[in-house]
């Protein structure tokens, strides 16, 4: 079976790949035992720190290593595991080992001892969070500390569980960024990546040793400085209405200190 050759991804934009709802293989590890499970009731809860929360029946095997662990890895599977996913799926891993039976390549995660399953289009790292809902709802919040994803397919033919049996297939692409408020979006400009998302008011963010995200609650003059910015670089008019937050690219950051600091002692002046 194929195995992608995966790269690092930022773990604040796995929204990408599970906010869709697809099918996910959660791959565990406790004492010595490995095991899969498939899961379609998962959530994307925060950008930063990037929480993802997974309702795992207390029933099965996977619930006792992952609650004995605080671990576990989101595998996405693409269409060409389909009959895998459903066979992991319908045994549990107390009767077999699921990595041999179904002939996929438990890879070593780098943050947690719980393996990727390499046949899988992306691999997301988890540590538990906050366990405050597992008692009550079987509900476990992660954190995604480590994100692979394969470059190729960019929107891979994943798998969505509709019930009875039935699983659609992610494809067609509809695209819509115009009627988006820019805060609600990301930007990609040359240079590097520009994200509205990923802090809150007043927070200074890294994300990997890539990213600086800036919220500054000081001065709104500034703030308005630093969409004009934003607008000037990217060329969208619609930026200059984006609320502040804004993440600029490493190699972006003298140009940017220079025009931000000569824009603000301009609005400065017209005050
Ligand atoms: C398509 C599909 C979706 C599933 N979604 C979930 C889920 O969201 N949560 C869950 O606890 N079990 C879910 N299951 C059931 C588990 O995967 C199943 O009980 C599995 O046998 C558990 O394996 P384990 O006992 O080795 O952990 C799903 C099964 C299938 C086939």
């Amino acid at each position: 079976m194929k195995r992608p050759r995966k790269s690092d991804f930022p773990v604040s934009q796995v929204r990408r790949y599970l906010e869709p709802g697809p099918i996910v293989l959660v791959s565990s590890r406790y004492q010595g035992e490995t095991n899969i499970m498939t899961l379609g009731w998962q959530t994307i809860l925060e950008f930063t720190p990037s929480l993802v929360g997974l309702m795992i029946t207390a029933g099965n095997h996977s619930f006792e290593l992952i609650r004995g662990s605080g671990e576990c890895v989101i595998n996405l599977p693409t269409t060409a595991l389909t009959d895998i996913v459903c066979a992991i799926g319908n045994t549990s891993g107390s009767e077999i080992d699921k990595f041999a039976s179904f002939g996929l390549t438990a890879e070593p995660a780098s943050e947690v001892a719980a393996p990727l399953i390499g046949e899988c289009h992306a691999s997301f790292e988890c540590r538990l969070h906050d366990d405050a809902l597992v008692e009550r709802y079987n509900f476990f919040i992660f954190e995604v500390v480590k994100a692979h994803v394969a470059k190729s397919p960019k929107h891979p033919e994943t798998l969505h569980y509709t019930g009875d049996g039935v699983f659609m297939v992610a494809g067609r692409i509809i695209r819509r960024r115009s009627l988006f408020r820019p805060e609600l979006l990301d930007w990609s400009a040359p240079g590097g990546t520009f994200s509205s998302r990923g802090c809150r008011l007043g927070e200074v963010a890294w994300q990997g040793s890539r990213l600086l995200a800036w919220r500054d609650p000081r001065s709104f003059v500034f703030q308005n400085a630093f969409a004009g910015v934003m607008a000037r670089i990217t060329g969208q008019a619609a930026a200059a209405a984006a609320r502040c937050l804004i993440v600029w690219p490493e190699t972006m950051w003298p140009v940017a200190a220079k025009i931000w600091a000569s824009e603000s002692s301009k609005s400065l002046a017209r005050r």
